[in-house]
């Protein structure tokens, strides 16, 4: 009897699994893989940088050697290329074209630290949207970002390019860039794939030195580093690039654990996973290859299934496979994933681009976006006196500083492509808006951030004393942030410092807008100014959205992706902390510890004498020129159980003169734990937009599954106990409410 059922079962499996059509993609690639030769995949899987119809290149395409070009932008020379490709190598298969597309391809968007900032995720996603649009014009249909690591160092240069410090924020705008980039069907001509990069840790790099080494505990690794990447994928990103550094000792270049275990067999992935810059290569100067043949075999067998730049893969793969150090298996999976990016992408298809009658660059509807997404980046720090914005009677403003006529910085870091030219900059656009209503004048002061030349100092304090208001904009030339451009001290570079100083001795009130990729220790200069905006570096319309907030044609919402220390000593400083076991209490600065205090005990708690325990600015923060007032903070239940969700609302009015939008910030706090957690977690956030004097309820759902974090046996669970959850405006404030976890 229990044979007979045990073979109704298997029939009824076989019949199954026998009627399941297999996907129409994979029977394509099934068939060409069935007709390629061994050196004809391994070709798919070699990443060349463009460089035009040089004889060595046209020959590798038609002998069907590279799967992929970067940095090739001329549309003409794209076309000429892939048709080598696609009409005189053997099997015909298409090139993709690929580039870094970051922050925007011509109409520059702020940087994606400024991105993050604006904690609007529809904006996010239209700005990658118009990237694409413009990039694709040119034949790329391959971009590599978004860049998703979690960044806490702000020494590092990439945090321009990055989300911030928090993973649920950065996994928000990672997954909104993904689908502005990638547009509603990947087989579209205005589609770029998406790249999930760098997979991963990149960001924990040591003493925040690019490349530097990292050492992350698979806890740490999979609670904070992790989930972005993890978002990436549900959204659909169509591929991942490796990081440069070492994790824990293993590149991740040739890192099985996390290409193939988590990547793979835990996400089941089947995008491609491309290496960085020659980052196979570089795992011989890491020490843990002897040569390029030995890269190569550890890279395919760490599930690296493109080389960009190392030329590991052509020089050595075919000999590996020969001798049985990789096996073939392993090469096919690398050249379906690789060739089905390339059937999702329509390239077998329609492999050229048709050359644009206009190029789409610089749109009206760029420009709006490019400028809307500058307003909403910039945070306003500090705003003493409402002075801010400037509506009242003002007869003349002094524009002062580096910063405020710097076309190609304020485009900041990773935008290759982009046209100074087409930068509007703060000088520029408050002249236009001033008119001939408010006298505009202007003195640079420091001709750059790191300018030391002191004499143009007295100039500026000149012109500013035949002012009303100062307005200055200090900050970081582009140079000094993005991929190995990182810093050891993160003070305002040069005579700038002696600049605020100076301006603010004048006795007239100081507007200070700081543009940088990364945050800056600006404790003294802020105390100077009567004002601050944050405004990061803010792309092609930095200026125009600079004066409309200054003038109050705008009202900022930016709030900050990333803690800002008071001192470099503080990093990492994050607001998803640990309490320790003797959290910060009565606090003794430096300058009050008594002379001849000897062994004093100062309160043996967690601070550092000159810092003390907290940052300047922390995550999350950042003013309005309204008010909102959150009450009624309530809980749709005490006690949750497992698989429900329970309901967190609150009311925020907005009690100010402004037509305004907040965003309130949903976090949370495990109390008691088997691992001792963070502080407080986001785990969802909202910007709403309120008239002044109206209210809105705001509701937050919280799934069981948010409350969970890998333990000690290396399992991801929530775990029975009492939370505390709030709603507030910033990562610090707020009253929380408490729910039991049953
Ligand atoms: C190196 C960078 O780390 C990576 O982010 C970038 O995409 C590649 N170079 C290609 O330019």
């Amino acid at each position: 009897m229990f044979q007979k059922k045990l073979f109704i079962i298997l029939l009824v499996v076989s019949l199954v699994g026998c009627t399941k059509t297999k996907d129409p993609i994979e029977s394509k690639i099934d068939a060409l893989l069935s007709q390629m030769t061994l050196q004809e995949k391994i070709g798919q899987m070699n990443q060349l940088t463009g460089t035009g119809l040089s004889k060595d290149m046209l020959g590798q395409i038609k002998a069907g050697k590279v799967g992929s070009i970067l940095n090739e932008l001329d549309l003409k020379t794209t076309n000429e290329l892939q048709r080598l490709a696609v009409k005189e190598s053997r099997m015909g298969i298409p090139l993709i074209f690929a580039r870094d597309v970051i922050h925007g391809f011509k109409t520059i968007f702020p940087i994606p630290l400024g991105q993050a900032a604006t904690w609007n995720t529809h904006l996010v996603e239209s700005g990658a949207r118009v990237a694409a649009v413009e990039a694709t014009s040119t034949g790329i249909r391959w971009t590599f970002a978004p860049m998703i690591d979690i960044a806490r160092d702000p020494r590092w240069g990439r945090i321009a390019e990055s989300c911030g410090e928090d993973p649920y924020l950065t996994s928000q705008m990672g997954a909104a860039m993904i689908k502005g980039f990638q547009g509603e069907k990947l087989s579209d001509p205005t589609s770029m794939a998406a790249c999930a990069k760098h997979f991963a840790g990149y960001g924990a790099t040591e003493s925040g030195k690019d490349y530097n080494t990292t050492w992350i505990p698979e806890l740490l690794l999979r609670d904070v580093y992790l989930p972005p990447f993890k978002t990436a994928v549900d959204a659909g990103v169509a591929s991942f690039m490796c990081s440069f550094n070492d994790i824990n000792g293993v590149p991740s270049s040739g890192n099985k654990f996390l290409n193939r275990q988590i990547l793979r067999k835990e996400w089941n992935y089947s995008g491609v996973l491309v290496s960085d810059w020659a980052s196979i290569e570089q795992m011989i100067k890491h020490g843990v290859c002897a040569d390029l043949k030995d890269a190569s075999r550890k890279a395919i067998q760490g599930g690296v299934d493109m080389d960009m730049m190392s030329y590991a893969y052509i020089r050595h793969a075919e000999e590996l496979v020969k001798s049985g150090a990789v096996s073939e298996k392993q090469i096919d999976e690398a050249v379906r994933n690789i060739l089905r990016l390339k059937f999702r992408l329509g390239l077998f298809d329609h492999p050229y681009m048709k050359e644009p009658a206009k190029m789409p660059f610089y749109s009206e509807d760029a420009l709006r976006k490019a400028k809307q997404t500058a307003i909403e980046s910039a945070v306003l720090l500090k705003n003493d006196k409402d002075i801010l914005p400037l509506t009242h009677d003002i007869k003349s403003v002094a524009v002062i500083g580096p910063l405020s006529d710097a076309p190609a910085d304020q485009l900041g870091t990773w935008c290759f492509d982009a046209e100074p030219s087409h930068s509007i900059t703060p000088l520029k656009a408050i002249q236009q808006l001033c008119g001939s209503k408010v006298k505009v004048i202007s003195e640079m002061g420091l001709t750059y951030s790191r300018d030391t030349n002191t004499p143009g100092i007295a100039k500026a304090v000149r012109a500013a004393s035949k002012a009303d208001v100062i307005l200055l904009f200090v900050g970081e030339e582009a140079v000094l942030s993005g991929e190995a451009h990182c810093r050891a001290d993160i003070c305002l570079p040069g005579a700038q410092p002696e600049l605020v100083a100076a301006l603010k001795n004048t006795g007239k009130p100081v507007v200070m807008v700081v543009m940088a990729g990364r945050p800056l220790t600006i404790g003294k200069e802020v105390s100077e100014a009567d004002a601050v905006l944050y405004a990061f570096h803010g792309g092609t319309m930095a200026g125009p959205a600079l004066a409309d907030l200054i003038f109050g044609n705008a009202v900022p919402s930016g709030k900050l992706p990333v803690t800002l220390p008071r001192m470099v000593g503080q990093v990492p400083i994050y607001y998803a902390h640990k309490m320790t076991g003797r959290p910060a209490e009565k606090i003794v600065m430096i300058d009050n510890i008594p002379v001849g205090a000897g062994q004093t005990s100062l309160g043996n708690t967690s601070y550092h004498l000159d810092a003390g325990d907290s940052p300047l600015f922390p995550f999350g923060f950042g003013l309005s020129y309204s008010k909102f007032n959150y009450t009624d903070v309530k809980i749709s239940k005490k006690e949750l159980s497992d698989g429900q969700t329970l309901q967190v609302t609150c009311n925020i009015t907005n009690t100010g003169k402004y037509d305004a939008d907040e965003v309130a910030q949903f976090y949370v706090r495990d109390l008691v734990a088997s691992l001792a957690r963070p502080v407080r977690e986001l785990k969802g956030f909202q910007k709403i937009h309120l008239r002044t004097g109206e209210t809105k309820t705001v509701t937050f759902t919280l799934d069981s599954d948010q409350l969970a974090f890998w333990n000690a046996e290396l399992v991801k669970k929530a775990e029975p106990g009492n939370f505390q959850v709030w709603i507030s405006s910033d990562s610090q404030t707020g009253k929380p409410a408490t729910f039991k976890y049953l």
